[in-house]
């Protein structure tokens, strides 16, 4: 049973919290990589295998992020990456308010120095997303949405937030006009190896006089390594859909608001787990199912409103992909 209840005044303090909170944990990310892209030692630690990795300042942020919202929060359940990784199961989500965070997602990225790196805090509340930051340090962008609030996007602490998504939500005929994010992840198994490569063929492949059976063609793929940041470039409309099996709460929970309150649509990519059809509820089974698909915002046309294309294209998008397993936690 519920016990706290939350207004939408409760969300917008608890907005301008998680934003300092996520400035103050990149000035941490930043401190971080400035150390690890100076010095020889390898701080790099692995996981579950080698591509799974984790480092000191994952587990730092976590625990500062963790403190801090403790102290100001201490009924609400928090669910970090780090945390949990290292319990080796997800607690089941309850009705009452949960932050879902991941305190440096593209650790990968992190640890080369390839700049998409950020925070991820979101909170759950009823099994839902309702509020999400996901602050990237590295060029300080900062994306932000309420639920029934709109979702924005911060350049530098100092200018004016832009409202999402930036660029206006053309019509999109087909997966072949699409632009497409993917993520090889960290499971590197032969059946995750070979579903996500038949899948990126059948994406990005010519299908016409059978070339390659199933392909659509998209306009291309693109893999910049934080599922988070896939979500918010979605919810900005310079991504058109973004797909991944194999990742969690916590990479997904605020990118799902920020991506919905830009118009986007998000479900589950196995559809035979609703009849074969896209409902566009993002309820705790979308949340904690670990097949992903976002779509952008669709301007309606003459033809075809937004919402049934977004409907369409998802659809053919999951006949289009190979359905896999996702990998446990450890
Ligand atoms: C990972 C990133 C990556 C995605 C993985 C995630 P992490 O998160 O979001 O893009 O492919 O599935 O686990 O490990 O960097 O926090």
């Amino acid at each position: 049973m519920t016990t706290i209840d939350i207004s939408s005044a409760d969300l917008k303090q608890i907005l301008t919290f998680c934003i300092d909170l996520a400035r103050e944990a990149g000035k941490t990310i930043l401190k971080g990589s400035e150390a690890i892209l100076s010095t020889a030692s390898d701080d790099v630690e692995e996981k579950k295998n080698s591509v799974d990795l984790v480092t000191e300042y994952d587990r730092q942020v976590e625990a500062l992020v963790r403190d801090k919202i403790k102290q100001s929060y201490p009924d609400y359940a928090f669910v970090g990456e780090e945390e949990t990784s290292a319990l080796g199961t997800l607690p089941p989500l309850t009705d009452g308010p949960t932050f879902c965070v991941d305190p440096i997602d593209g650790t990968t990225n992190f640890i080369h120095g390839f700049p998409y790196v950020c925070i991820s805090i979101g909170l759950v509340y009823k099994k839902r997303a309702v509020l999400g930051v996901i602050y990237n340090p590295m060029l300080d962008w900062l994306y932000y949405g309420v639920e029934s609030q709109g979702s924005y996007l911060l350049k530098s602490s100092s200018s004016a937030p832009l409202k999402l998504p930036l660029a206006y939500p053309r019509h999109l005929p087909s997966l072949s006009n699409a632009l497409i994010a993917v993520e090889w992840g960290s499971d590197r198994t032969a059946d995750s190896t070979r579903a996500k490569s038949e899948s990126f063929a059948r994406l990005a492949g010519d299908g016409r006089d059978g070339q390659v059976k199933g392909g659509v063609m998209a306009h291309s793929l693109r893999s910049v390594g934080s599922a988070a940041l896939n979500f918010a470039a979605v919810a900005s409309g310079s991504l058109d859909l973004y797909w991944e099996i194999g990742c969690w709460p916590w990479d997904v929970a605020a990118g799902i608001v920020i991506a919905q309150e830009a118009g986007g649509l998000v479900s589950t990519s196995d559809l035979s787990l609703q009849g074969g059809e896209v409902t566009g509820d993002s309820s705790d089974t979308i949340l904690t199912g670990r097949k992903y698909v976002v779509i952008r915002g669709i301007a309606d046309t003459p033809n075809e409103k937004g919402g049934d294309a977004q409907k369409r294209l998802v659809k053919d998008f999951c006949n289009t992909i190979v359905d896999m397993k996702p990998a446990r936690l450890s």
